[in-house]
């Protein structure tokens, strides 16, 4: 029997409700495969923390996430806490889980649509090809949102803001170096996204990466502007496998990616630091508008939940049956409010949970 041990963190809003929906899945899979069981530790984070504990991330749920093998978390945030100073809000919770449990310096958002759900999709069905099937990593410890100096003053009696854009080389590097090993295990492509035309980080960033292929001469690099890279991904998304950026750059791609499966209820991401623990969570907020309804789309923490056991846990079949699973129950029409297309096959998120559930019990 193989035991792993797993934080999940509910939070605020529609984080529970999704949440519930992944904890439900993983014990199927533990009535599934006997030889595996996990210990799921339930904790308070984010609203929830501060409700409870008078913190965003108490000290028992940090030493839960540090002892944990990866850490599940719902969404965190909402009106209620809206008025608190920035560092004492919910979604300071995620800064410090991300440093302090993971060390992370890459967020990884994994996105998928099938020809088959091309109705799900905004772009037009000719424009899908062979369909979706591609990872995005973002820098998230240095460029431009994480450069120093940062603000605002007063200059002979005008204004001025800045913010600043510097990498090491090893900062690059070890991006580089978690894209091709990604890609390594997939289509064996990375395309790497800058700016070099114009900025002098970019052009330090595309030598860094030129090196590091040499690594990895099964993988097959390109380099990519930013603004080409947005079209590219609109006109030909199926040509891309792993994609390296800035962490700027990797926010605007990634909502481009985001229309482009449909709805934000069904992308997870990753916080990864250089081990194998990871912090999953679906991409989405608390949604407090649609929370406590059972209406929200929980295939988002779903694929958190497969992409926790596959990255972090290395249980990749395990992985591919929830994957299934959620390819079949969208196949057949079943669709969340945010999603479906027939109101005959509209469900709730309690609903949607049971039949992916369902179905990876039945699947052989
Ligand atoms: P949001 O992602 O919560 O909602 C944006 C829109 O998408 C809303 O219309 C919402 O109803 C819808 N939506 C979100 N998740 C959905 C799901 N699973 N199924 C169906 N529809 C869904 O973003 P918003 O409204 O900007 O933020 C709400 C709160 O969440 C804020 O307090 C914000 O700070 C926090 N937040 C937390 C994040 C996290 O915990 N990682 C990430 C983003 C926002």
């Amino acid at each position: 029997m193989k035991s792993y041990r797993i934080a999940a963190l509910p939070g605020d809003g529609i984080g529970p409700e999704v949440i519930n929906q992944g904890i439900k899945v993983i014990k199927a899979l533990e009535t599934k495969f006997k030889h595996l069981h996990f210990e799921i530790q339930s904790l308070p984070v984010g609203g929830q923390g501060i409700d409870l504990c008078g913190m965003p991330v108490p000290p028992e749920t940090l030493k839960g996430c540090q002892e944990a093998d990866a850490v599940l978390l719902g969404a965190v945030g909402g009106p209620k806490w809206d008025n608190l100073p920035n560092k004492q809000r919910p979604e300071q919770s995620l800064l410090t889980l991300r440093s302090q449990v993971v060390g992370a310096f890459a967020n990884v958002r994994p996105a998928s649509l099938s020809n088959s759900l091309s109705h799900l999709s905004c772009l037009k069905r000719e424009n899908l090809g062979q369909g979706i099937d591609l990872v995005l990593i973002r820098d998230m410890s240095a460029g431009i949102f994480y450069g120093k100096p940062s603000g605002r003053e007063s200059r002979n009696g005008e204004a001025i803001a800045y913010d600043t854009m510097s990498f090491f080389q090893s900062e690059v590097e070890r991006i580089a170096r978690l894209g091709f090993q990604l890609a390594r295990t997939r289509k064996k492509k990375l395309t790497s996204v800058d700016q070099a035309n114009v900025l002098e980080n970019s052009r330090l960033w595309r030598e860094v990466v030129s090196e590091i292929s040499k690594e990895y001469p099964d993988v097959e690099v390109e380099h990519l502007y930013v603004d080409n890279c947005a079209f590219a991904l609109v006109k030909k998304p199926w040509l891309f496998d792993v994609i390296i950026t800035e962490g700027m750059l990797g926010g605007i791609l990634s909502d481009v990616v985001g229309g482009s499966v449909g709805s934000i209820g069904m992308l997870a991401s990753a916080s990864v630091g250089s081990s194998k623990k990871g912090l999953f969570e679906p991409i989405h907020g608390s949604a407090p508008r649609i929370a406590g309804q059972d209406k929200a789309n929980p295939i988002a923490t779903i694929r958190a939940v497969a992409f926790m056991l596959e990255y972090s846990i290395g249980l990749t079949k395990e992985a591919s049956f929830i994957e299934r699973a959620i390819e079949e129950t969208l196949q057949e029409g079943w669709g969340t409010y945010d999603i479906v297309t027939d109101k005959k096959k509209l469900v709730s998120t309690s609903q949607m949970g049971d039949l992916i559930t369902k179905k990876i019990l039945q699947n052989t």
